[in-house]
């Protein structure tokens, strides 16, 4: 979880020289004590921008204004001070009057080389010579030497002398107080906040600062979270920051700094830093074309968003209101997409998007989309055989679609004029069946039409013959159901049957056909024009079963007017009107569309017809 490192930028800030305005008072040589009657070179030195002119020294309790460097032989505080800068620390010197001296340097810091001199007076040959830490014995060489101690702690801070032979005479130096100093405190770690947001930037520094004498010291930093380094290598500035903390980024975080050349390493306090998430809030779903109702095969895109929310959110897409995710995705982005570049009708349902950053989970309004599709080419059909029929027979017109969602518009034309209109509500067929007149004849289309797509079927010729022009004698051939080769049979198995018909007169077949067809475009509402004779047919269920009725009007009756037959008719024509079940035999019972609709009666063995006997 330390990807965010390579986003790190290592801000270089000048943390090494915190007291690089504090000027030093260095002695030379850089000894102490001295004996009296030498003399020590004191230099202030500071940083190269102040003005080494604006100069002042203390000593003998005063500041004065003197040369730089200063040339001393009188012990005590010495201090100096620039413009503009603060004033040093002070360097005590002594001048001893006695024979042997244990020389130190003014300061020892840990990490440093440690050279401890014994010296005589006068520089005479010194011999068997003990160096002492707190009254103990801990170095003792036979000929004069500078003893060096490398690497000092501050358990080498106490109280040195050393005891020496100046040819007969043995001396004993006295005490010096050593203090082995802090190279630079234990450094301490800060930030800019210990309870960040999310998402937000975090500064750490890992403050430390080193000695006037010691400013040039290099430092290196290093930060860690938990125990767990964050950036691998030491860098040289004191400050790291973090572009985008991440709750996953809480922990305990500290710092070490380490002076380079000395080895000298130290470690900061333990800092918490619990990063705060924001809970995902202002949950949005749109469409994009803002629309529920889409046709097959569009473009659909839901966007789920959040106003507010850090961390990576997880949106998870609902469909149906069922429990698992259609598809799920976690990123530390706002938004999401799910899109449908065709939509197909299986995509149709209920959508909701959840989006959840793991600290809280917020739900989306719900939309529902419905997918139409289009209507596809009808089929218009017609039950009449070679779209042949006879007058007074009663046709099914019949439009269809293998596909379009419901509610489908179905309108029948004839001759280019609308002449049905049937809003089928769930259906993918509308028809209707209408008893034809010649003048029903002609041409003959439907179109099927779902309010944003239509289409035309093919169109067909429909031709009606009207039967008062042909053979009286032979009627049997104007039922759709005949085949060519059921004529011969028909032919043979014509015979009268004497039997009147349930309901006997033309008034129910009316009534049945006028709820189906409009008065206006109905045939049976018109005046038929006055012809002579003029037969009626009216075939009862011609498709449905085997025995089909013909009523045909004597020649000797007269004309009749349709619409008298709307009446109860007179006793008289009722007579008239006689039936006879005609045998038919139809050995290919499937070929046409009519048969196919018998498919219970295939069993029946015989086929009749009425006919009117004269
Ligand atoms: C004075 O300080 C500068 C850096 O501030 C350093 O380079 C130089 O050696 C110092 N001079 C003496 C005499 O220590
Ligand atoms: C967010 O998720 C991505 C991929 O799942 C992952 O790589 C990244 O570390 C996550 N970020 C946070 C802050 O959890
Ligand atoms: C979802 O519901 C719609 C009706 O709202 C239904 O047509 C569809 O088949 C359902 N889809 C699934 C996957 O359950
Ligand atoms: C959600 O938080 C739990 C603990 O708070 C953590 O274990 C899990 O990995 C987190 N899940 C994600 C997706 O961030
Ligand atoms: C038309 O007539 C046929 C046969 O009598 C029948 O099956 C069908 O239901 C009728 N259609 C309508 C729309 O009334
Ligand atoms: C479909 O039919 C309805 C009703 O007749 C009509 O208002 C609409 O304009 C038609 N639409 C098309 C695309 O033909």
């Amino acid at each position: 979880m330390l990807l965010w490192i390579s986003l790190l930028i290592l801000v270089s800030v000048d943390g090494q020289a915190p007291a690089a305005k504090k000027v030093v008072v260095i002695p030379s040589p850089p000894w102490t004590p001295v004996f009296k009657g030498e003399k020590v070179t004191l230099t202030c030195n500071g940083s190269h921008l102040l003005d080494p002119k604006q100069l002042w020294w203390f000593y003998e309790k005063g500041w004065q204004k003197s040369s730089n460097p200063l040339e001393v032989t009188k012990g005590g505080e010495y201090r100096c001070e620039m413009e503009y800068s603060s004033i040093s620390d002070p360097v005590y010197l002594v001048f001893s009057n006695n024979v042997l001296i244990l020389q130190t340097p003014y300061y020892v810091f840990e990490g440093d080389k440690l050279l401890l001199r014994c010296r005589e007076r006068n520089d005479i040959k010194l011999t068997r010579i003990s160096y002492f830490k707190d009254k103990k014995v801990f170095h003792y060489v036979s000929e004069n030497s500078v003893l060096s101690i490398p690497d000092v702690n501050s358990d080498y801070s106490g109280l040195y002398y050393c005891k020496a032979k100046n040819k007969q005479h043995q001396y004993t130096s006295e005490e010096v107080k050593l203090q082995v100093q802090e190279l630079f405190p234990p450094p301490k770690l800060k930030t800019t906040t210990s309870q960040p947001t999310e998402g937000t930037p975090v500064t750490l520094s890992c403050e430390t600062q080193l000695p006037p004498q010691r400013s040039d010291t290099k430092l290196h930093f290093s930060f860690f979270r938990d125990d767990r380094v964050i950036v691998s290598d030491w860098k040289e500035s004191q400050v790291l920051q973090i572009p985008a903390i991440w709750r996953e980024d809480s922990g305990s975080y500290w710092c070490e700094a380490k002076a380079v050349t000395q080895n000298i390493q130290k470690q900061s306090n333990h800092m918490k830093i619990s990063v705060k998430r924001i809970p995902v809030s202002g949950i949005l779903l749109e469409i994009q074309p803002p629309k529920t109702q889409v046709i097959e095969g569009e473009k659909l895109v839901l966007t789920c968003s959040v106003a507010k929310g850090t961390g990576n959110i997880t949106f998870c897409w609902h469909k149906n209101a069922t429990k698992d995710c259609l598809r799920k995705k976690t990123q530390s982005s706002l938004k999401e997409e799910l899109m449908f570049s065709t939509i197909k009708k299986s995509d149709e349902g209920s959508y909701q998007c959840a989006a959840d950053n793991n600290i809280s989970t917020i739900f989306s309004r719900t939309v529902v989309i419905s997918v139409m599709i289009p209507v596809s080419h009808p089929l218009l059909t017609l039950s009449a055989v070679g779209m042949q029929a006879a007058v007074g027979e009663v046709l099914e017109f019949r439009c269809e679609v293998l596909e379009g969602s419901a509610p489908i518009f179905y309108q029948f034309y004839h001759k280019g004029l609308v002449v049905k209109t049937i809003l089928a509500l769930f259906g993918d067929v509308a028809s209707f069946n209408l008893s034809v007149t010649t003048e029903h004849s002609g041409n003959y289309y439907c179109e099927a039409n779902n309010s944003f797509s239509s289409q035309f079927s093919e169109m067909l010729e429909l031709s009606i013959s009207d039967p008062a022009e042909r053979s009286l004698l032979i009627i049997g051939g104007t039922v759709a159901s005949l085949s060519i080769s059921g004529l011969a049979a028909v032919a043979l198995l014509v015979y009268f049957k004497l039997k009147r018909k349930s309901g006997g007169s033309l008034v129910p077949e009316l009534s049945r056909d006028q709820p189906i067809t409009d008065p206006q475009e109905s045939g049976h509402s018109k005046s038929i024009p006055p012809v002579e004779q003029q037969p009626i047919y009216d075939n009862v269920t011609p498709f449905v079963e085997d025995v089909v009725y013909s009523e045909v009007w004597d020649m000797n009756q007269g004309k009749i007017n349709r619409e008298d037959t709307s009446e109860t008719p007179p006793e008289d024509k009722d007579d008239s009107v006689m039936y006879s079940e005609v045998k038919t035999y139809s050995p290919d019972d499937s070929t046409g569309k009519d048969r196919a609709m018998d498919k219970n009666h295939e069993d029946d063995i015989e086929n009749y017809e009425n006919v009117l006997t004269l």
